[in-house]
């Protein structure tokens, strides 16, 4: 066994091979790469746009505006969904300008161009006068494939992408036990921010910065590499299983008593935290068996189906290129940066949380503090630096992000150097530059 082996644990099913691709500033700040991923990356995957729960009648439309690109979902007279590009037929204005509508039918604010829901021309000034008579019936609103999961609704721009449950693999398969359908988003957060959305991106691709940039993790995260799963699946995307309710087993971290504030998760399911002094790693499998007793009695109806992993560790999923699902038996932390519309060094950054619905719950605690158990479609958005809190772990997260990019601006900086704990990092970069060059990675590569 070599000494990465000993420290880095890749799930041998799926660790594919990486390249070595040397991984240089320019992908971060160059106009050249942002217009390549325009071109060659963002209409061949499948895009997060809004929830079901935002689309509940006939004329409920979300907006979901992606670097330059603005789309909308709209919920149809038949219940489906539709994805329509938010832009006119007639000479181009941008038709939904809120976040979010409740319409009967469409209508352009320029010269009222009016289109049912279905994107079909209904209704416009002065019909007569065009060559070819009434264009009603006739010009549609230029539409985008859409499909849902779970609680979510996705669209695509490209017909050739595969369906969207067969790009998810493998999380649909892997999240169904934790019922994620009926969860309940309770905050939206967003903010701009100073650095290519590819920073954050690296970071949830690896576990390396916990120690650093999330010390109090450990308490009730075992971050320790030996304990920590990684896959890279087939279809790019990735994830990381962290063992929770556990302390990290790092060596430079040593506790005889359960620590805060596991010591107090203990006694919520019923366990005395002192019985675990000198052995706190067992609390973890105590957890299981009291949620197993305790949290159907207790309104957490979906514990029945989650393996003994899920009732207690972390899930975190990466997809590729920009979207990370964060699993907990209680908690689904969607977190994500999309591209600035013009700037290469400027980002979106997104944090959305969802939680089971928990009959007589009525808050739940959230990355920023306590909020009600309910549907939230308030979006809140911020500028990063401007005090406004992102959760604590973002907030972390997003604290490196401005200096990074200004690191990157050096002369001086060369191309990472990556332990084998990154190379998820590896990965995603291969995959990327695949895109962008034009050759996308067949499946199974
Ligand atoms: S641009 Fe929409 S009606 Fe003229
Ligand atoms: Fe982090």
């Amino acid at each position: 066994m070599n000494i990465q082996s000993k420290v880095s644990r890749y799930s041998q099913e799926f660790d594919p091979p990486v390249r070595g691709d040397p991984i240089t500033a320019e992908r971060y700040i160059s106009k050249e790469y942002m217009e390549a991923e325009n071109k060659n990356l963002w209409p061949k995957v499948w895009h997060l746009g809004g929830l079901l729960a935002e689309l509940e009648e006939p004329g409920d439309i979300v907006r979901h505006d992606f670097g330059k690109e603005s789309v909308i979902l709209v919920r149809q007279e038949d219940e489906s969904i539709k994805a329509f590009y938010n832009t006119c037929p007639h000479r181009g204005n941008r038709l939904v300008l809120g976040e979010e509508a409740s319409v009967p039918r469409i209508v352009c604010s320029y010269h009222s161009w009016t289109y049912d829901l279905d994107g079909t021309l209904s209704k416009v000034q002065d019909p007569d006068d065009f060559e070819g008579g009434n264009p009603c019936g006739k010009i549609h609103l230029s539409e985008l494939r859409c499909e849902t999961w779970g609680p979510f609704v996705f669209w695509c721009m490209d017909d050739d992408v595969a369906p969207l449950e067969e790009w998810l693999a493998p999380f649909p398969e892997r999240l169904k036990g934790y019922g994620i359908d009926n969860w309940v988003r309770v905050l939206k957060l967003s903010c701009d921010a100073e650095f290519n959305w590819k920073i954050i991106r690296d970071n949830f691709n690896e576990s390396y910065h916990l120690p650093t940039i999330h010390p109090e993790l450990a308490t009730f995260i075992n971050d320790g590499l030996p304990d920590t799963l990684f896959e890279m699946y087939p279809s790019g995307h990735n994830s990381m299983w962290m063992k929770g309710h556990q302390a990290t087993t790092r060596t430079d971290y040593h506790t005889t008593e359960v620590p805060a504030p596991l010591d107090e998760v203990a006694a919520a399911w019923g366990l005395d935290p002192a019985e675990f002094n000198g052995r706190t790693g067992d609390l973890r499998e105590a957890i299981v068996a009291a949620k197993r007793k305790l949290g159907p009695e207790r309104g957490f109806t979906n514990y029945e189906n989650m393996t003994d992993q899920q009732l207690v560790d972390y899930f975190h999923c990466t997809l590729f290129p920009n979207l990370t699902l964060t699993m907990s038996p209680e908690q689904l932390q969607v977190l994500r940066t999309e591209p600035h519309p013009t700037d290469p060094e400027k980002c979106i950054f997104q944090h959305w949380c969802l939680y089971p619905p928990v009959e007589g719950m009525k808050e739940v605690v959230t990355p920023i503090g306590s909020v009600p158990l309910r549907h939230d479609e308030v979006a809140r958005h911020s500028v990063y630096g401007d005090g406004v809190s992102l959760g604590f772990v973002a907030d972390q997260d997003l604290s490196i992000g401005t200096s990074q990019q200004q690191g990157l601006n050096s002369r001086g900086f060369k191309g990472c150097h990556l332990p084998n704990q990154e190379k998820r990092i590896q990965r995603f970069h291969e995959l990327l530059d695949d895109y962008v060059s034009g050759k996308l990675p067949e499946a199974g590569q």
